[in-house]
């Protein structure tokens, strides 16, 4: 759950390294380091905080170098404070390393230096790492790496650097990502793609137990056997503007604006609503496979979750195939009964959450086809599924997702669709209609974005409130419970989000005329039923903020506040209605001064269980 981050050429390590980690920073953030070598002496700088800390020790401080390695931290093992921050060295000050991950056996590691009298000056995991490089450590930086990692379990991104051998650095991946951007005359290291895209666009993606020795001019990749293993160079097309803020305050604001594009990258070249054609290149799955498909379990976390529920509406009436959603971290530890007729698509934007990672791999274990749909090429989920469906968004920089999850719901949707033609069971003249209200999406949204300034003027009405519901029903029942989660992940307000049709077996008792609930109020088969829940609620004096259709007239009578969207089908209605949630999150938070982008206790991805 930390940025990592490495650079060997003739340019000065230290600025390259911070501009590396600054594109990092969304990875974690309560500390952040380089080290760098200069005349054989490893130098570092660490600070607690934001990495524009270390931006002001360097200033006060400035170093210069050819080589380094620098490291954001999201706190696991040992709290953020400077002695915890990376990069971590010995005692003898010969290494240093950056680690992303966590050592699953660093408590015995730790005893057994420890007995070797060796002192400890942080409470992190990763330490015992630099110990165990230094025990092994002879005069061939490689070989201690190798010994060492024969001693260690966990997941770990490494980038190691030693001052005896200082034109070399190594680069260690088990189970966290880790890229080797290849450049002319210099090479770099990086937690992800866009900390490397402006220095270059070639780039090799470790896999699991690679060993990378990476000098200014060659690239070895070995196992840990010390075999040489060939990765192929990739050339990433992400431009760097796509990663950059492009004139928006805040990247959440600028992603919100970019899902006309990014839903339309999404489903383009992949459906043709004249001719009534699904054509998903990626999905290599069998004909006869999809027509005796069992069930499909979608396991996700987060945001990711959301959009799995939503496709449950999408897979179970178009496709017709029973669908269950899970939570990858209550998946991995359930008996669940799978079988080779299982479908399992796991639904990530990074591609590297930890719990969906391993429901992914109890899956493969039981025999059952996986489908990833993913954002980050060269993910590890993306990597290990059997089918991946990539979402074409861009590199996510907001911590709390809102371009993935329009991306997700639109790969889902669809997958559903392409099923169900496999299956034969949409008609032509219902398929065109389902893919031509997706092909029309991109456009609503664009013309609601338009005329979205009203929603901050209702973010400022409720701002001060400390709690919020969230009302949904059918297909928006999900995206009530995604309103809820980011209004309370950005602006750390209280909110719920609930089946309004199970208001009255409980949380109904909440409501009094000091609560704002947040009901999506779509035509469609459920319209008059969650026109009387609204209805409840005000009877007890609850505050409606409606988010209904354009053509809704009545809608107005029954609520506070109406937020209309353009009218759409209610299967694709999740990809408009939860815009106007996003909006109302960010301006809340925004109005309360709260770090939209970085919000406390959050990190990116998370890569540990
Ligand atoms: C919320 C959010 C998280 C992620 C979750 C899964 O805004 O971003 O809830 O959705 O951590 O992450 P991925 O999709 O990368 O697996």
């Amino acid at each position: 759950m930390c940025g990592i981050f490495g650079y060997i050429g003739e340019k000065n390590a230290v600025d390259i390294i911070f501009k590396g980690l600054k594109k990092l920073e969304y990875r974690g953030y309560d500390s952040a380091g380089i080290a760098v070598v200069v005349d054989k002496e490893l130098h570092i700088r660490r600070s607690v905080g934001k990495l524009c800390n270390l931006g002001l020790s360097l200033k006060e401080n400035p170093i210069s170098a050819n080589i380094g390695i620098g490291h954001t931290r999201w706190a696991t093992h040992g709290r953020p404070s400077k002695k915890n921050a990376h990069p971590h060295t010995d005692s003898a000050k010969t290494v240093v390393i950056v680690h992303n991950g966590i050592i699953e056996n660093y408590v015995e590691l730790k005893a057994e230096l420890q007995k070797d009298g060796q002192e400890f000056k942080s409470e992190t995991d990763t330490e015992v790492i630099t110990h165990l490089i230094k025990k092994y450590y002879e005069d061939n930086l490689f070989c201690a790496v190798q010994k060492t990692l024969s001693r260690v379990r966990g997941s770990y991104a490494l980038g190691i650097v030693s001052k005896d051998e200082p034109d070399k650095i190594i680069c260690v991946r088990q189970d966290a990502p880790l890229i080797i951007g290849v450049g002319v005359g210099e090479n770099f290291m990086a937690s992800d793609i866009p900390a490397l895209l402006s220095y270059t666009r070639d780039m090799i993606f470790l896999e699991n137990g690679d060993i990378a020795e990476i000098t200014a001019e060659k690239i070895v990749i070995k196992n840990i056997k010390g075999d040489i293993i060939n990765r192929e160079i990739k050339n990433i097309r992400w431009d760097t503007v796509q990663a950059e803020k492009n004139g928006y305050k805040h990247f959440m604001l600028k992603e919100i604006f970019e899902q006309p594009r990014t839903i339309e990258d999404t489903f383009r070249g992949r459906i043709y609503p004249d001719e009534g054609r699904v054509y998903i290149e990626e999905v290599k799955l069998e004909k006869e496979y999809i027509k005796n498909i069992s069930n499909i379990y979608i396991v996700a976390c987060g945001t990711s979750y959301h959009s799995g529920l939503v496709s449950k509406f999408l897979f179970e009436s178009f496709a017709k195939i029973p669908t269950e959603v899970d939570i990858a971290s209550e998946f991995r530890y359930r008996d669940v009964i799978l079988d080779e007729k299982t479908l399992v698509v796991v639904v990530s934007q990074s591609g590297e959450t930890a719990d969906t990672l391993a429901a992914l791999r109890l899956a493969k274990t039981k025999g059952c086809q996986i489908l990833a749909v993913c954002n980050v090429v060269g993910s590890s989920i993306s990597r290990e599924a059997m089918h991946v469906i990539y979402t074409h968004c861009g590199p996510e920089i907001g911590v709390a997702s809102t371009k993935a999850f329009t991306g997700q719901v639109t790969a889902l949707y669809i997958l559903a669709l392409d099923l169900a033609c496999k299956r034969e069971i949409l008609t032509i003249g219902e398929l065109k209609k389902y893919l031509k209200e997706l092909w029309e999406i991109p456009l609503k949204i664009n013309k609601f974005l338009k005329n979205a300034k009203f929603v901050h003027d209702i973010a400022k009405v409720f701002a001060s409130k400390r709690d919020f519901l969230y009302l949904g029903r059918h297909i928006n029942y999900p995206v009530a419970l995604e309103g809820a989660l980011k209004i309370k992940e950005i602006s750390y307000i209280h909110a719920e989000g609930y089946a309004a049709g199970e208001m009255k077996h409980g949380p109904i008792a909440l409501i009094d005329k000091s609560m704002p609930i947040v009901a999506i109020v779509i035509k469609g088969r459920i319209y008059e039923k969650i026109i009387s829940n609204i209805e409840e609620a005000k009877a007890r004096g609850g505050i409606i903020i409606a988010v209904a259709d354009q053509s809704d007239k009545e809608i107005g009578n029954k609520s506070d506040y109406v937020i209309y969207v353009p009218e759409t089908d209610e299967f694709v209605s999740p990809l408009m209605t939860v815009i106007p949630l996003q909006l109302l999150a960010y301006y809340i938070s925004v109005i309360l001064s709260c770090d939209v982008d970085q919000p406390r206790n959050l990190a990116k991805s998370v890569t540990v269980e």
